[in-house]
Order: structure tokens, then sequence, then C-alpha cells
């Protein structure tokens, strides 16, 4: 993972619970907190500032990490306006992430740790998200899908109906969007 995901990660953290909760992260995972944005770091460096913001908050991992993208979308859209064209809809953004946005970010950060997303694209209102990765971050889809609907104000509902923590090869994330 890149530095930039620790910073929003502190920023986050200090944002809802104060610097001294994050300092406390760092201290319960042996951490110096020194994380440089263009930087790689281990997932494991990750993981475990999450489970220990679990074991501290008592909020289940799965819910940290999904609030955790939703908070990352703003960020990335103030970063990279460019990737957000005039008239596009939250399906057409979802549906650029995996051919344009994110071979954007591997050029630019080599090294990033990517996810893969082949995508049935049911009809206007449906889109089926086919999440991979090494990482399973399927969470962290979640919450960045999430984060976008907000951006572009529309309502939806998933299911994710196959899941790679119950052993699937990938997760299905099926979309509805409410006109
Ligand atoms: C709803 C839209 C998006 C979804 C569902 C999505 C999904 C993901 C997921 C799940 C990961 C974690 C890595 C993994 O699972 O293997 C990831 C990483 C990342 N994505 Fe996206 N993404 C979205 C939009 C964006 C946008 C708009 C940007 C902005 C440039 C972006 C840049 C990145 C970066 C920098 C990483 C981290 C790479 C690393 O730390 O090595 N993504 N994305």
């Amino acid at each position: 993972m890149k530095g930039v995901v620790f910073n929003l990660l502190e920023e986050m953290v200090e944002q809802e619970f104060g610097l001294e909760v994050w300092e406390s992260l760092l201290d319960a995972t042996g951490q110096d907190g020194v994380f440089v944005s263009t930087e790689t770091y281990t997932d494991e460096q990750l993981v475990s500032l999450v489970v220990a913001a679990h074991e501290k908050s008592g909020i289940p991992v799965n819910e940290l990490i999904r609030s955790f993208g939703k908070f990352m979308f703003p960020r990335f859209h103030k970063t990279n306006p460019g990737f957000f064209k005039p008239d596009m809809t939250l399906k057409d953004f979802l549906l650029s992430v995996d051919q344009v946005i994110h071979v954007e970010v591997r050029k630019l950060h080599p090294g990033a740790g990517l996810p893969q997303f082949e995508y049935v694209d049911e009809n206007d209102s449906e889109l089926t998200m086919i999440y991979s990765s090494p990482r399973k971050m399927c969470m962290l889809a979640e919450g960045l899908v999430a984060g976008a609907a907000e951006h572009f104000e529309t309502e939806y509902t998933l299911d994710h109906s196959e899941c790679m923590h119950d052993g699937a090869d990938a997760c299905r994330l099926h979309l509805k969007f409410v006109a």
C-alpha cells in the first residue's frame, strides 16, 4: 500500500477519534507513523492499524474498512478532478475505474497494489462489479462505491452476493441505481 493510503487513514482516525488515538494505534502496532505518500508499505502494516482501531473502538473491522473507503473518496476527487467528466453518471464513473483510473494510478505510482474489476453491464440502472485482488479489500471497494454514490448524489442498493472471504474466486458487487 502506498503511503498516501496511510496518510488518509491517519487523517480519518484523527478527525473521528483524535490525535492521541492515532498515536495509541501506532504504539500498539510498533510503527513510527512516518508514511511518505509515494513510498510503498506492507499491507500487513495497514491491516494491523485497522485491527488495532477495532480493538480500541469495538467497531467491527469490516465496518472500519468500509468507512475508510467512504472517507477516502472525496479526497481522491479533490486530488484527481480530471477523472470526473461533466455529465458522467455514477455508473459511467464506476465503469471507468478499472480501465481508466487505476491504469493512470499504476502509471503514476509504480508498485501500487490495485485490484482488478470486471463488469457486467446489466442495463441502465444495474451494474455488477466483479472484484478480485490478493488483498481481498472488498469492503474498501464497498466504501469507495458509497463515497462515489454520495458524490454523484445517486441512491443505490448493493448486493455483495459472492465474497472472496467466503472462498469465492472473486466478489460480486451487484448494484442497482435508483433514479
Ligand atoms: C468507486 C471507485 C473506486 C473503487 C471501487 C476502487 C477500488 C480500490 C480498492 C478496493 C483498492 C485497494 C487495493 C486492492 O483491493 O487490491 C484501491 C486502491 C487504490 N485506488 Fe482505487 N478505487 C476507486 C477509485 C479510485 C480513484 C478515484 C482513485 C484516484 C486516483 C483511486 C486510486 C487508488 C489508489 C492510489 C489505490 C492504492 C494503491 C496502493 O496503495 O498501492 N481509486 N482501489
